[in-house]
């Protein structure tokens, strides 16, 4: 079996707000990823700070900040081959506007900010990312029925 690899998403407030969260969390089951930790949460500044401190000093840092904290996300953590760059490619380009047909953003954002999903960019951001929004005990490990048809 290929080795498997996770990584962290959050739908993001407009997300939320616009019902697709189902529509989201199907995209990655259908292309037999598994869902191993999920929560709905609003994140405190502190956390939301800790998240994107890489982006500490870019202009839209306070913006994104409070936006990112302005209502209810959902986290969740997906296993899966190559999980980082599968669930990247599946997002599409960070500016909606740009983001191809087919893409989370490209079928549902013409936005930057309001840009309906996050994930992690590389194993070194998904490391730093977890922790903010999980505990070990809360990352699960079990077996589809099925998988030695996806894998
Ligand atoms: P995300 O993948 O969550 O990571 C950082 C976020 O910063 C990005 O998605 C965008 O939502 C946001 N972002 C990046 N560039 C800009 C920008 N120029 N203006 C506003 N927000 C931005």
């Amino acid at each position: 079996m290929m080795p498997l690899e996770k990584t962290l998403i959050l739908i993001k407030p407009d997300g939320v707000k616009r019902r697709l969260i189902g529509k989201i969390i199907s995209r990655f089951e259908d292309r037999g990823m598994k869902i191993v930790a999920m929560k709905m949460l609003v994140l405190s500044r502190e956390k939301a700070e800790r998240h994107y401190d890489v982006h500490k000093s870019k202009p839209f840092f306070k913006d994104l900040v409070g936006y990112i904290t302005s209502g209810p996300i959902v986290a969740a953590v997906i296993e899966g081959p190559s999980a980082i760059s599968v669930t990247r490619t599946m997002a599409g380009s960070t500016d909606g506007s740009k983001a191809q047909p087919g893409t989370i953003r490209g079928d549902y954002s013409t936005g930057i900010e309001k840009n309906i999903i996050h994930a992690s960019d590389s194993p070194e951001s998904f490391a730093h990312e977890l922790p903010v929004f999980f505990s070990s005990d809360e990352i699960h490990d079990f077996q589809f029925g099925d998988e030695q048809n996806i894998y």
